[in-house]
């Protein structure tokens, strides 16, 4: 699921392009907080080559255009909707993982948090959510589905639980306040390329492109030694299943199996 394509190469987002008049206000927030051209169709289609990514304003949410295809986060309309409707709650085992128990009152910090998928299914178990995404373009995205996705929903819904925040994660952790510390915190940094590439998900291609692709072995080292000192009980680091455990600060007190592919290795603090 976090694999990143081969030959990855970061790409950036050339301009926010406005689909209709209605959104134009909010284009030019958008415009703004990211520090990027406002572009209206017909200047984007003339203006921009075809590896430009784009970030189309709608008055129905963001989408993120490339030649790649299009990334649009949708948490309950299609694939999230069913692994929403699928999912065996405490029992999954990213939860048995994170420690967590029903009505035990739990926070987690997901430091990096993409498309918040994961960070999504945790807040709908009613845990309190603080998901950490370093790229402003993928935090906007998100932003905009988590409000779509909560606007019909009663204030204290588990859904409006999940908050975002933009920053790098090493940033943010060493930053809480001894109050703050999440009981858990989770790393899902992007995978080394995989040999069988197409089976990669074309959302996490775009979402490669977009972030600089893979994590490296030492960057992965300091981030789990910050998130071991942040961290009130546990750090859980998702791998690949093939890839060797993490030792550069200390081995892995366990781990749980998640998908077919997938591991989750589990610090206990
Ligand atoms: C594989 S994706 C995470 C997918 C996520 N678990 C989900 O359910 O959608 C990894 C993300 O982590 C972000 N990231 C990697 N290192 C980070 C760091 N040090 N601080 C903040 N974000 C980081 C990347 O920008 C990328 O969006």
């Amino acid at each position: 699921m976090s694999a990143c394509p081969p030959d990855s190469t970061s790409r950036s987002v050339t301009g926010i392009v406005l689909e209709d008049d209605l959104s134009l206000a909010r284009a030019q927030s958008l415009s703004a907080d990211l520090d990027l051209p406002l572009l209206s169709r017909d200047t984007a289609a003339a203006a921009t080559s075809p590896r430009d990514m784009l970030l189309a304003v709608m008055s129905d949410g963001l989408e993120l255009r490339s030649d790649m295809g299009t990334l649009r986060i949708d948490y309950l309309l299609g694939p999230q909707a069913q692994r929403l409707a699928r999912s065996t709650g405490f029992k999954e085992p990213l939860s048995r993982a994170l420690g967590l128990q029903a009505r035990t009152p739990q926070s987690v910090l997901d430091a990096t948090a993409g498309l918040c998928r994961d960070a999504f299914l945790l807040s709908s178990l009613g845990v309190e959510v603080c998901a950490v995404e370093r790229n402003p373009v993928v935090g906007a995205l998100v932003s905009d589905a988590i409000q779509r996705a909560t606007q019909f929903q009663a204030p204290d819904h588990p859904l409006t639980h999940l908050k975002i925040q933009i920053g790098e994660a090493r940033t943010v952790l060493e930053q809480l306040a001894a109050d703050e510390r999440p009981d858990a915190i989770y790393l899902d940094p992007m995978f080394p390329p995989r040999r069988k590439s197409s089976l990669v998900k074309k959302e996490m291609r775009i979402l490669a492109e977009l972030t600089g692709g893979a994590t490296s072995e030492s960057e992965l080292a300091e981030l789990l030694s910050t998130a071991l000192q942040a961290a009130n009980k546990r750090v859980v680091l998702k791998r690949p299943t093939e890839a060797p455990a993490t030792t550069a600060v200390r081995p892995p007190d366990h781990t749980i199996q998640g998908g077919r592919t997938t591991r989750y290795d589990v610090w206990l603090t």
